[in-house]
């Protein structure tokens, strides 16, 4: 149709967000769309907690937002047949779980197998689950980090896309090494994302590929 510019609406990719909580990651991938880096529509926000501040982010940002309790369903299986009916009602090219802390089941990983991407505070496979910042502490780390990876049917699994690693001094506590994560959290996850929009990013049998490149086991230019 004349007229209409190449990153028009109709054309945009759509992106569903899970959240449980603060929604640092969620309001990254917001500015990064408002300001068109990633060229795409965050077009719902879901939460299965309905005080989640990143609802609020979501409302502000007047993005449709959709809360599912795991109290409302007889199962897990059941809650994630709900979240995967309603994510294929949006249409979504893509899911992005950021601060979603709430294990998926396979049939829902399977479902989206491909579309699923993951943000999770460690250098995987090191600490996979919860307490990473005081776990890499205890085992006397010297560095940590976070990764960005598409998401399979193990916790914090599937093929790694993207890390950054941060030093772990002598003398730090664990703010102080998660401050130093969060600021390379927001870095990393929209880059993932608008490789993902752009086609560039692809998981195929469970393996990450950059422009047709299959990425190593710790992803893009990990050193
Ligand atoms: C982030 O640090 C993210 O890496 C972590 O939860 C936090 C959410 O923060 N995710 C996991 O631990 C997944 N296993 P946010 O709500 O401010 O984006």
């Amino acid at each position: 149709m004349l007229g209409l510019g190449f990153f028009n609406e109709e054309f945009m990719k759509k992106i569903v967000v899970l959240i449980s909580g603060s929604g640092t990651n969620l309001q990254a991938i917001l500015d990064a769309c408002q300001n068109q880096f990633i060229h795409a529509e965050v077009c719902a926000v879901i939460s299965n907690k309905p005080d989640a501040y990143g609802l609020e982010r979501a409302k502000n940002a007047k993005i449709p937002t959709a809360v599912f309790e795991r109290k409302s369903y007889p199962s897990n299986l059941a809650m994630d047949q709900t979240i995967g009916d309603f994510i294929e009602s949006t249409a979504a090219d893509l899911i992005v779980l950021a601060g979603y802390m709430k294990i998926l089941t396979a049939s829902f990983t399977q479902r989206f197998a491909g579309k699923i991407l993951n943000i999770h505070p460690s250098l995987l496979p090191k600490f996979p689950g919860l307490d990473t910042y005081q776990r890499a502490l205890d085992a006397g780390e010297t560095e940590h980090g976070v990764t960005v990876h598409f998401v399979n049917e193990e916790m914090d699994g599937g093929a790694v896309v993207l890390q950054a690693k941060v030093p772990i001094f002598p003398e730090d506590n664990v703010g102080d090494i998660e401050k130093r994560v969060r600021v390379q959290e927001l870095q990393i996850y929209p880059l993932v994302v608008k490789w993902f929009v752009d086609g560039r990013l692809k998981e195929i049998d469970g393996k990450a590929y950059l422009d047709g490149n299959l990425l190593p086991a710790s992803g893009y230019a990990s050193e």
